[in-house]
């Protein structure tokens, strides 16, 4: 973080100025949120309904996964028209208008098209004239990443109030015909609101505390699409090694939050709510038992909406959100990985 000192004395009196956004004294700029927002289409299959078109019974998916059912989007209706909604209620929960919005950033896998990024579709159709707006892909933890990405640019002074974004339409690029996969997803989208506040530096006063991203491209072939404008030309279908994703979802998303709760000199018990990538409820419960966090402080939504990749943090934490789980104050810990593999953690004082 630059310092007030060494600017002043390198740079001058106009750029003292500058180190306003950046810090000033012992202030420091953080971003807090204001509100989020979901949405989810209209449309849910049942495991029943799945087990009359595939090879699949509704107690199958159940014991293996937790999930019940899943929203799919309608014909027509683009990751951009769900993370619009989204993006509205948020807002609204938030008391913040539109033309407040100076970044969007949309974590996706499923873009409306190659390009441009979604968000700048997002940003129309919302009528935001001023705002950077741009997409991030990390597949499954790509909310994990927008945020980081929107919290050092309202740390850096780049923005003031962002819309961070998870929205996903994975039912496009699941092979239907392939059990293994197909009954695992769900779309929706979710939203919050930053903006920028000032607090004591090193304090752990409300707002983001930290954010940990940790990639590892070995294991490209692990969970990825078998296409693209690069290689096939056409969108492909998602592929799978399972296992191999379960067993490092489950220790790399408990350490990522063990390595932020140590760079914050916190403790695991300091946790009020756990927000994990919804994925599988077993893979939550094993993270959940190694973390030593009780079941009543984890946000759990797999069941009723399936893995809705970079959606499912942002989701969990308005149905959290709505539920009044989250009060003032709580410190909330999110964790997701996805194909990559690409995983990280973040701790928020709400
Ligand atoms: O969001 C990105 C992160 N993604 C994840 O975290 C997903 C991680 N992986 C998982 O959640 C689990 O590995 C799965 C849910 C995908 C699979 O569960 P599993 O307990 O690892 O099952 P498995 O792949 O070992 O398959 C066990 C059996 C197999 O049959 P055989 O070979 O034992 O006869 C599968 O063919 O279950 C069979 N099977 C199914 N049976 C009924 C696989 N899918 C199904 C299905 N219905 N849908």
């Amino acid at each position: 973080m630059l310092m007030k000192t060494e600017t002043a004395q390198t740079t001058g009196s106009q750029d003292i100025e500058n180190t306003t956004v950046l810090e000033r004294d012992s202030i420091v700029r953080k971003s807090l949120i204001l509100g989020s927002g979901a949405y989810l289409p209209e449309r849910i299959v049942t495991n029943d309904e799945l087990a009359k078109r595939i090879d699949t019974s509704d107690a199958w998916i159940r014991k293996r996964t937790g999930i019940r059912q899943r929203h799919i989007a309608a014909e027509g209706e683009l990751t951009s028209d769900l993370a619009v909604a989204a993006c509205r209620s948020a807002l609204s929960t938030a008391g913040v208008n539109s033309d407040e919005v100076d970044l969007i950033v949309l974590a996706t896998s499923t873009p409306d098209n190659t390009f441009p990024a979604t968000a700048t579709r997002v940003q129309a159709l919302l009528g935001i004239k001023q705002a950077i707006a741009f997409d991030v892909q990390a597949v499954c933890s790509g909310f994990v990443y927008a945020l980081s990405v929107a919290d050092n640019m309202i740390r850096l002074g780049q923005a003031r109030t962002a819309l961070v974004i998870g929205a996903e339409v994975f039912s496009r690029i699941l092979d239907w015909e392939d059990r293994g996969t197909c009954v695992l997803f769900g779309d929706g989208a979710g939203a919050i609101v930053l903006r920028a506040g000032m607090s004591e530096a090193g304090s752990q006063g409300r707002g983001i505390l930290s954010t940990h991203l940790f990639t590892d491209g070995s294991h490209y072939d692990s969970l990825y699409v078998d296409g693209g404008p690069g290689t096939t030309g056409k969108a492909g279908c998602l592929r799978m090694a399972g296992q191999e994703v379960y067993r490092h979802a489950v220790h790399n998303m408990a350490e990522a939050i063990e390595i932020a709760i140590e760079a914050n000199g916190l403790s695991l018990s300091d946790i009020d709510l756990l927000v994990p990538h919804q994925a599988n409820i077993r893979i939550i419960e094993s993270i959940s038992r190694r973390l030593g966090v009780d079941n009543d402080k984890v946000v759990i939504t797999v069941g009723s909406q399936a893995n809705t990749s970079a959606a499912t943090i942002p989701l969990a934490l308005t149905h959290a959100q709505n539920d009044n789980r989250i009060q003032r104050g709580d410190l909330v810990a999110l964790s997701a990985l996805g194909g990559g593999f690409a995983w990280g953690s973040s701790l928020i004082r709400w």
